[in-house]
């Protein structure tokens, strides 16, 4: 559990407190032209209340499944979610999500586009457009509020699509491969970026990747899925020191880490 730095006035008003978000056994099939398939097979897996936690596996073995299930837009065919320890397998949904498309509606500017959660669940549209306007600094979209989604640069869609998922003030945040289509430079800035809102928001993450290196970066746990049907393969503790900068990647502890990981999803895979 970390402090929240940012809690107070200014961008820290949008500081939530953190649940511990946890799956036991959750195991999940589709029906496919008549076929049963088994996307997630008995997965376990924890982050603590304001922890961030990453997954990494190959494509098709369930990680957006799984987001589907926490955020209760799915229901598991069997095992639990359990938010603060109380279990919530039925009624999941009080987290915030940033599916893997960022789905920015193109006819609404920046601004309405991130206030889309407050505005749905009834908040008042001034109070709303108020409380985005002092996170755009934050998130680089300071002078682009009036702007159209298709004049934004990757980085800066990502940006708005995540300050949309802030904006509904959920106490965890699912982040469905925010930065995958985008080039390795805006990558590893958004990295950094992204750890330092984190540390003034508070909330809990899980992080879907497909990138070893920005799987540890970020995290205090990777967990390493294994190829559909998806199990836990492995569970990875990061204890590199917080503040993290990019130069950690180079260094010894990281690259041994880094070993592990890929030993992990190759044996898996
Ligand atoms: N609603 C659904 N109906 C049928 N099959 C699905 C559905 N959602 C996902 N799948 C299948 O489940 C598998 C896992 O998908 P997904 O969770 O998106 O994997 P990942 O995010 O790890 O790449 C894929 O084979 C996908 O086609
Ligand atoms: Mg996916």
């Amino acid at each position: 559990m970390r402090p929240v730095s940012g809690a107070g006035k200014g961008p820290g008003e949008a500081a939530v407190a953190g649940i511990a978000v946890e799956v036991q056994g959750v195991t999940k099939s589709f029906r496919v032209d008549g076929r049963i398939v088994k996307v997630l097979d008995g997965v376990d897996l924890a982050a603590g209340a304001g922890e961030f936690v990453t997954l990494i596996g190959p494509s098709g073995c369930g990680k957006s499944t799984l987001f589907n299930i926490l955020c209760g837009l799915m229901e598991p065919d069997e095992g639990k979610v359990l938010f603060d320890g109380q279990e919530v397998t039925h009624r999941a949904g009080r987290l915030a999500y940033m599916p893997q498309k960022d789905l920015l509606l193109p006819w609404r500017s920046v601004l309405d586009n991130v206030i889309l959660g407050p505005e749905i669940a009834g908040r008042p549209r001034a109070e709303a457009r108020r409380e985005a306007q002092e996170l755009m600094p934050l998130f680089g979209l300071a002078g682009f509020e009036h702007s159209y989604p298709a004049v934004l640069s990757g980085g800066m869609r990502q940006r708005a699509a995540f300050l949309r998922a802030v904006l509904q003030r959920r106490p965890a945040i699912l982040l469905d491969e925010p930065f995958g289509a985008l080039d390795a430079l805006t990558r590893a800035s958004l990295q950094e970026w992204l750890l330092e809102v984190w540390g003034r928001l508070g909330q809990t993450v899980l992080f879907v990747t497909h990138d070893v290196e920005e799987a540890i970066f970020l995290a205090d746990r990777v967990y390493v899925f294994t190829a559909r049907p998806g199990r836990i393969h492995l569970a990875l503790d990061v204890r590199l020191p917080r503040p993290r900068s990019r130069a950690i990647v180079t260094g010894p502890a990281f690259s041994a880490l880094k070993e592990k990981l890929l030993a992990a999803l190759s044996a898996g895979g």
